[in-house]
């Protein structure tokens, strides 16, 4: 497959087939996935791959609370998890909302899940003496997250970025036996997947990009973009 294809059509996949994730196929996709780059090179990311059907129950649980409180803020049309924006639902709002399908389903339904960690002793955060939510030290272990979707998307085969297991991190590092100073930077449950390609929406470069400032003129012409 071609990358642009590749790029145009990695889509958030969460139905999957009965179709196995073979150990060696998984090893291929991790082997040109792992040439992602991180800060320093400092290469601090670590894959547990989860078929185990109680780990998974109870990555299920696990996901839960964070998956509960992302549900009932979409339906007050907060934004969910937003750290900018606190929310006004009390925890026993949250609480009472259930959790949707399809954040959990793919778990369970998934050939094989992988749980993506970085050390953080190994990231640099050059914002991290700056007054807001951090953000650099995610880029040393998401261009590798991303890079397995595009090479599993390559060989026909999907999943998703999940992250709502993160707010209950510590029951996730037990569950696993991860150490500190690792922490979890997303789950990704992967398969075969059910679908075939849809179109993906995203905003076109004339939204997204500007020339020489913010406010600067639109890079790319929106009459002629698709
Ligand atoms: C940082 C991040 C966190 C995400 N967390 C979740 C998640 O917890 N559960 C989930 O089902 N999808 C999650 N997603 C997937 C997004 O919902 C998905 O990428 C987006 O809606 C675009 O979907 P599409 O590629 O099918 O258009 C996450 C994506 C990113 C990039």
């Amino acid at each position: 497959m071609e990358l642009q294809e590749v790029l145009r059509t990695t889509a958030a996949v969460r139905e999957f087939t009965d179709d196995p994730l073979p150990d060696e196929v998984l090893a291929e996709i991790l082997e040109v996935a792992r040439f992602a780059p991180s800060g320093g090179n400092r290469q601090g990311a670590r894959i547990v791959v989860v078929r185990d059907r109680e780990t998974r129950e109870r990555l299920v649980e696990i996901t839960g609370p964070g998956a509960r409180r992302y549900a009932a803020q979409g339906a007050v049309r907060e934004g969910p998890w937003n750290p900018v924006v606190p929310t006004t639902l009390t925890a026993e709002q949250i609480a009472a909302t259930p959790v949707p399908p399809h954040l959990v389903e793919p778990i369970r339904t998934a050939a094989a899940v992988l749980v993506v960690c970085v050390d953080l002793s190994a990231v640099a955060a050059t914002d991290q003496l700056l007054d807001r939510v951090g953000i650099v030290a995610g880029a040393s272990v998401y261009p590798l997250a991303w890079n397995i979707l595009l090479a599993a998307r390559e060989r026909g085969y999907g999943g998703t970025f999940t992250t709502m297991a993160i707010a209950q991190e510590p029951a996730l590092k037990e569950l696993l036996g991860i150490p500190d100073p690792y922490a979890v930077a997303c789950v990704i449950p992967l398969g075969r997947p059910v679908k075939g390609v849809t179109r993906l929406k995203r905003r076109p470069v004339s939204e997204l990009a500007t020339l020489e400032r913010f406010d600067g003129p639109p890079l790319g012409d929106a009459d002629t973009e698709e």
